[in-house]
């Protein structure tokens, strides 16, 4: 079976739900992972998201990390030093527990007249990861350190989160990632955005996830897969107020599109992240983020005539078929949220995964190894996703766009081989894209 998501950029396809709002997109960073960065690899990032016309960082900062206060003010000098690049800071009430507080108070207000700060309705945007068992602690905390508050209070969930609307300003969801052998479906994203009555939701977009992390007692995967196509064009038809991918550098549950940093990765990741470049997630991102933002509001799917024109594709794919090694006791799905334990490769699919950007109709020809090869039809200009199952063929991923006969453009990705590291298949993806 052949998919063919095409967004029809040239087509009038007024939005579901008509919202207004800064359609401002962020991306998640983690500071604990970023210790060892210096300033000029900040400003590198920074540099680097702002061609993927990214806003800003939202900084999941963790109350028992030494460091933050270091890292927080190397971010805003870089995000202040290269301009037009916003922060705000994400409370992970998760991981070394929860929040003093008055310490949230003090980090707010130490950074809330930065110029770097993201401010929404003149207040420094704040949000969180979890944290609902001190939700009370907010109106206390908004007397000393006024602010725009959207938590992610999935533990409550949306109806949950519904009881706090007078002291939340608008909520982001974590709920990014589809549950067993299926696509992500928008379901959890509208009832988010029933719940909070017309205060702004926060979409989270993300690429995959697979964590293999034993010391933290986490070793399971959810489906990636098309998921970066599916949720963009998900965007686009909801058009929520804000967007937040998941993430920029989380290497340790490999949805990371920002560049590997080694003394980044958490103890452990680097078996699955090393060799595994993800950056190219980026390469199509000002058309998805131009799209979502409607730049022309007769026809939020004309594309802004301010892009580089595009014949481009962007892939992705496991280098290892999920039957090729062992597991390693990674299950499909997280048992400990209550979820039903699967195999993953029931979960994941052996599958080459393809976007395109293209400027007029096309084939895609894609060619593992020496097998032959899969054509699939761009029919108009946009952007086109395909997917292409490996069928127990091997070798490196030759994809090819041509037209009128002739190539535009082409790429080769890495083999796709059944000798796995240790043993274990990588359930982490590769991603490229042609130039
Ligand atoms: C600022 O960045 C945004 C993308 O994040 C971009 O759309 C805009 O053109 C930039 N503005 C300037 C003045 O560089
Ligand atoms: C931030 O700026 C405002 C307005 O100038 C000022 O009243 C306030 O004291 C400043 N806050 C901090 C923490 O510097
Ligand atoms: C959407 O996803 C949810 C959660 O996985 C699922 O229960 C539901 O059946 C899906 N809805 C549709 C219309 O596919
Ligand atoms: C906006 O889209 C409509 C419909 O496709 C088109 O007729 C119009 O020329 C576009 N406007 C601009 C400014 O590009
Ligand atoms: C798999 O298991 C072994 C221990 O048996 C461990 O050393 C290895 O790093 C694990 N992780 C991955 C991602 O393969």
């Amino acid at each position: 079976m052949l998919i063919n998501y095409l967004i029809p950029w040239l087509l009038v396809a007024p939005p579901v739900i008509a919202r207004t709002g800064p359609k401002a997109v962020f991306a998640h960073f983690i500071v604990g992972n970023a210790a060892a960065m210096t300033p000029e690899q900040w400003e590198s990032d920074i540099r680097e998201a702002q061609a993927a016309h990214i806003d800003g960082f939202a900084l999941n900062i963790a109350p028992q990390d030494s460091y933050t206060d270091d890292v927080l003010e190397k971010a805003y000098s870089a995000a202040e030093s290269v301009g037009n690049f916003s922060l705000f800071l994400s409370f992970d009430y998760g991981s070394g527990g929860p929040w003093p507080a008055d310490r949230v108070i003090s980090t707010i207000n130490a950074y809330r007249n930065r110029s770097a700060q993201y401010n929404y309705h003149g207040k420094p945007l704040v949000s969180t990861f979890i944290g609902s068992g001190n939700a009370d602690d907010w109106p206390y905390i908004k007397q000393f350190a006024d602010c725009f508050f959207m938590p992610s209070w999935s533990d409550l969930g949306p109806a949950g989160t519904r009881a706090y609307l007078d002291t939340i300003d608008g909520a982001f969801s974590w709920d990014a990632w589809p549950v067993g052998a299926q696509n992500k479906n928008v379901t959890s994203d509208r009832e988010w955005m029933h719940a909070l009555s017309g205060k702004p939701y926060m979409m989270p977009v993300s690429p995959w996830f697979y964590v293999n992390l034993p010391q933290w007692n986490k070793n399971w995967l959810w489906r990636g897969d098309d998921l970066w196509h599916l949720r963009w064009e998900q965007v686009m038809h909801l058009q929520p107020e804000f967007v937040q991918i998941i993430s920029w550098n989380d290497y340790g549950e490999a949805h990371y599109i920002g560049p590997i940093y080694d003394a980044g990765m958490p103890d452990g990741s680097s078996s699955y992240v090393a060799d595994h470049p993800h950056d190219a997630w980026r390469a199509l991102l000002p058309h998805y983020i131009a799209a979502y933002r409607g730049m022309n509001t007769t026809d939020p799917y004309q594309p802004s005539q301010q892009l580089p024109v595009a014949d481009k594709m962007v892939y992705w794919y496991r280098l290892n078929p999920s039957h090729a090694g062992s597991a390693n006791g990674t299950t499909g799905n997280n048992p400990a949220m209550g979820q039903e334990e699967m195999m993953p490769g029931q979960v994941a699919q052996d599958r080459v995964f393809v976007s395109a950007a293209v400027q007029a109709a096309s084939e895609i020809v894609v060619q593992i190894g020496s097998f032959p090869p899969t054509v699939l039809q761009a029919s108009g200009p946009g952007l086109n996703h395909f997917s292409v199952p490996f069928n127990g063929q091997t070798g490196p991923v030759r994809i090819v766009m041509m037209r009128n006969d002739g190539e535009v453009a082409a790429t080769v990705g890495p083999a796709i081989t059944e000798e796995c590291q240790d043993g274990n298949v990588n359930w982490n993806a590769y991603v490229g894209s042609s130039d």
